[in-house]
Parts: structure tokens; C-alpha cells; sequence
């Protein structure tokens, strides 16, 4: 008599992680952190050259994942930007405040004495600097400083929000355009009460051009031709050709699915902590849930590609 292990159910198929079938990993360890992305990769050295195999086996990961993690990596700046380079050119942001003497490295942090000063549209799940004509393709960021309770990053897989969403919303935003602009990130926080500014670069070379572009509100994988949600409130103007309570009305829908557990993997930093994360097809959010604990985390920012639209992908 068959059981209920084992009775045939031709609807069950391989199991999936992350929207996907699991790959097979021979060179490197690879853990899922939850079942919607995330995943801790093992048994590598960023400080050494990859070979081509572990390389490819990385670059795998963080397709499947779009947040790889790795522990106990004691990187110097150098190291930092040549593993990033696996990933593509690094770019300098017009915002973000540097690290050290290193134009092309950023810096997050917040020191033990410091009370919560994350502006509103962070605390929301967000992409970094949607406003450039190529957003950033990922960020390499690893632990200095990190408390010993909280101050997680919390991730959500922007790929599986869109293809949840029925056809008939699927088919509205497949068409639209969202307009960003960073034009007014200065003037915002000068208006802010001083104890709640945020720490922004103190000058830059970018022109005012690039601080505003038009995007797809689905972004198209360049090379899979997966679709995801590229929404999200930070630097958002509204979509093109819909009035400002249309935008928002549709946004905070789009927003409030990404909130959605089941999208999410959540990371904690210890020190020596890099995380790879896609800044394409996720968002991401710090969790500010410490206190006298100093945070410091820095990073490189990679280039991505213009973002392509339904409209611009063919098979
Ligand atoms: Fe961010």
C-alpha cells in the first residue's frame, strides 16, 4: 500500500528555490538562506584570484540567489575592488558618502552614539540610485563594525513579486515608464533638522543630467529575459503619462507586495561579512534595530546596464 510519502502527485515536480530549480554546485558550498533568495556560499577565498570554475560557479549563485554571502573574509580595500571587478566596472555615486581616501568606495555608517537617522523612503525596501541612466548592477559590501544584536539588511527578490502578480496587472505594468530623479537629494536634506541628515558625499562630477532618467517599471534580465518589479518609492517621480495619485496608488500597492515575507531573505553581519547583492532584480533595506552599537559597513558599487523593458527584450 502506497503512502502518503509516497504517493504520485504529478504536480509535484523538482524542488524550488529562489523561482528556480536548485543548480548544481561541485566547487563551492552553496546554502540557501530562505526559499525566496539569499544564499551563504562556502569554501572560497576572496582575498586569492578565482579560478574560472569557481568563478562561474559564483556567478551562478548570484544569478539564481541575487544575494550571495561569504564569511570571515578580511579583505583590504584592493582585494575588495578586485573581486568586485568580477562583477564589472565600479562607479563612483554622486551621493553616497566615500570611504577612506577611495572615490570609487562607499560607506554606511552609523556610530554607537548616533540615534536613528534614516530618512522615510529608506526605511522602505528600495534600490540604490534608481536615478542614473545605468543604475548600479550590484553591490559588494562587507562588515567592519557591526553590532552584536540587529542591524540585519533584509533583501526581497523583485523577480518573484512580478511573477505573482495576476496577467491583467502584469499586462498594465509591462508598459510603463517610472521617471527618478536625485536632483533633489541636496536641498532635501538641508531642510531636514540637523540630527536627521543623512551623511552625503561632500561634492561630486556628476551633471545634472544624470541625476534624472526614465526606466521600465519591469526590468528584463539582459541574458535570461526573466522579468521583475523595478518600482520602488526612493527618488521615485511617477510613471510616465499618470497623475501623482495614480503613481502613488500603484507604487504603494507595488510596495506593499515586496513587503511580503515569503520575498524576503534576511542577513546578519558579523565582521568579515561580504554580500553580493543584485541591484536589479532586489530590494533591500537596513534593519536600524540597535542601539549603542556602532554600524560600519563599506562597499564598491558595480555599473549595470541600461535598464531594458519588455519592449527591448527579444528571445
Ligand atoms: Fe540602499
Amino acid at each position: 500500500m502506497a503512502t502518503a510519502a509516497s504517493t504520485p502527485h504529478p504536480e509535484v515536480g523538482t524542488p524550488i528555490v529562489a523561482g528556480l530549480p536548485m543548480p548544481e554546485f561541485r566547487r563551492i558550498g552553496v546554502e540557501p538562506i530562505s526559499g525566496a533568495c539569499g544564499c551563504e556560499i562556502s569554501g572560497v577565498d576572496l582575498r586569492e584570484p578565482l579560478d574560472p570554475e569557481t568563478l562561474a560557479e559564483i556567478m551562478l549563485a548570484f544569478q539564481q540567489f541575487l544575494v550571495i554571502v561569504f564569511r570571515d573574509q578580511d579583505l583590504t580595500p584592493e582585494q575588495h575592488k578586485a573581486f568586485s571587478r568580477y562583477f564589472g566596472e565600479l562607479t563612483e555615486l554622486p551621493q553616497a558618502p566615500t570611504y577612506g581616501g577611495h572615490s570609487d568606495m562607499q560607506e554606511v555608517r552609523r556610530e554607537a552614539w548616533e540615534p536613528v537617522n534614516v530618512v522615510p523612503s529608506f526605511e522602505h525596501f528600495h534600490t540604490d540610485s534608481p536615478f542614473l541612466p545605468q543604475p548600479p548592477k550590484c553591490i559588494v559590501m562587507r562588515a567592519i563594525d557591526c553590532p552584536q544584536w540587529g542591524g540585519d539588511t533584509a533583501f526581497s527578490n523583485a523577480y518573484l513579486v512580478y511573477e505573482h502578480l495576476s496577467p491583467g496587472l502584469k499586462a498594465v505594468v509591462d508598459d510603463l515608464q517610472i521617471i527618478y530623479s536625485g536632483r533633489d537629494i541636496w536641498a532635501k536634506n538641508e531642510a531636514l533638522a540637523p540630527e536627521k541628515r543623512l551623511r552625503l558625499r561632500e561634492g561630486h562630477s556628476f551633471t545634472e543630467e544624470q541625476l534624472q532618467s526614465i526606466h521600465p517599471a519591469v526590468r528584463v534580465h539582459p541574458e535570461t529575459g526573466r522579468r521583475a518589479i523595478f518600482a520602488n518609492t526612493a527618488y521615485f517621480k511617477g510613471f510616465v503619462g499618470w497623475t501623482e495619485a495614480e503613481s502613488r496608488a500603484l507604487l504603494d500597492y507595488l510596495q506593499s507586495l515586496a513587503q511580503q515575507l515569503h520575498y524576503h531573505c534576511r542577513v546578519k553581519w558579523r565582521q568579515n561579512t561580504l554580500i553580493v547583492w543584485d541591484n536589479r532584480f532586489t530590494l533591500h533595506r537596513g534593519v536600524h534595530d540597535f542601539k549603542h552599537e556602532r554600524r560600519h559597513l563599506i562597499r564598491t558599487t558595480v555599473i549595470g546596464e541600461k535598464p531594458l523593458g519588455v519592449a527591448d527584450w527579444h528571445d
